[in-house]
């Protein structure tokens, strides 16, 4: 079990943060295969108001999606207040403060990962956040801001020393941004350092990869992100295994022909007809990557612009695997596009 405040997590794995991806119907799905946590999309306090519909979209949620973590972005410990106010009324567990998104957009405004370089400010705003908020705060940070400036033990005890419950940490610099490898060691010494838990972020994209990170950094729990696209059996695999060593064999066609069935409604009923297909566009891709064949019916998939329209392209999928027993490949390197991040 993993405590984070008041939280208890039953396993040490969660959704981690996604901008643009984890909206109510990708984190219902995750938590129905075992994810405990999940995180509404991030939400960029410089643009809060009080009333503005964006955020207030982002951080609808239903009483099966909790505990639920909020991710802040921001530059100045003087937006706190209002951001903290901003969250009255909504069901959040965990406010947690973004230190590690590498978009040039974010950074060159101060922000994201650009906070690795001035960790003083950064602690400043997770005083605040600590001082102001009723809930559980946790940071995320990056290993540094490039490989000459690997930072993230300093940064993390200053973070510690602020208060926070725990700390996330994505084991790559804002310049490798999600490409390269994960420095494994450099989240063993941030683990060793805190007394708070440390919860590792980079590809842990399969059962194998999430093992190796456990094994090799000692952390307290792991973060789930492109590895959970299009492939939320990625927790009950995870969650069985750790239970009693159990490698559950991976889904067939027709499990994920179910499942697209079920999150295509759910984006739907959350966003509309209109967008929740647009939505669903990208996820189609990520539950069918590997299967043959596909690119008729992906370019069939994106010029559907009605429910309906998808779902007799997800049945033509299933038509053309008739044995539905095509199993998931094991998971490569996703490139979604991170733009919105
Ligand atoms: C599409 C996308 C959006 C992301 N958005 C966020 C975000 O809003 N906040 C955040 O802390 N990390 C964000 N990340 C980073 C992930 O949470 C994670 O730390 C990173 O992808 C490394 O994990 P992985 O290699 O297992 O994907 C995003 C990643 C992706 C792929």
């Amino acid at each position: 079990m993993l405590k984070i405040g008041h939280i208890e997590l039953p396993v040490p794995i969660m959704l981690s943060p996604m901008a643009g991806v984890s909206d109510l119907p990708f984190r219902l799905i995750s938590r129905s295969f075992g994810s405990p946590l999940a995180f509404a999309e991030m939400i960029d306090i410089n643009a809060i108001s009080q009333k503005d519909k964006r955020t207030t979209h982002m951080l609808l949620s239903s009483p099966e999606d909790r505990p639920l973590g909020v991710q802040f972005l921001g530059n100045s410990e003087l937006q706190i207040p209002l951001a903290i106010e901003r969250l009255d009324g909504h069901a959040v567990d965990l406010i947690d403060f973004n230190a590690a998104c590498p978009s040039p957009k974010v950074t060159r405004k101060g922000k994201g990962a650009a906070l690795m370089k001035e960790p003083k400010k950064l602690a400043g705003i997770l005083s605040a956040l600590v001082r102001e908020g009723r809930l559980p705060v946790a940071v995320k940070i990056r290993a540094g801001w490039d490989a000459d400036s690997v930072n993230a033990r300093d940064v993390a005890l200053r973070a510690q020393d602020a208060g926070i419950t725990c700390l996330f940490i994505h084991g790559r610099t804002k310049t490798q941004g999600y490409s390269g490898v994960v420095d494994y060691a450099v989240i063993r010494d941030v683990k060793e350092a805190l007394t708070i838990p440390v919860i590792a972020s980079g590809d842990n994209l399969s059962l194998e990869k999430i093992r190796r990170m456990f094994n090799e950094t000692g952390c307290d729990g792991v973060a789930i992100a492109r590895g959970a696209l299009g492939n939320p059996w990625i927790f009950s695999e995870t969650m069985t295994y750790m239970k009693d060593g159990t490698v559950l064999p991976k889904p067939d066609v027709s499990a994920r022909i179910a499942v697209m069935k079920r999150h295509l409604e759910m984006c739907v009923t959350h966003w509309g007809e209109k967008r929740g297909v647009g939505i669903f566009h990208k996820f189609f891709i990520w539950y069918t990557r590997g299967l043959k064949g596909l690119r008729p019916l992906r370019n069939r998939a994106f010029r559907t612009g009605t429910k309906d329209g998808l779902i007799e392209v997800i049945d033509q999928l299933a038509r053309q695997h008739p044995r539905c027993k095509d199993r998931m490949p094991s998971q490569g390197p996703v490139r979604p596009d991170i733009t919105a991040h």
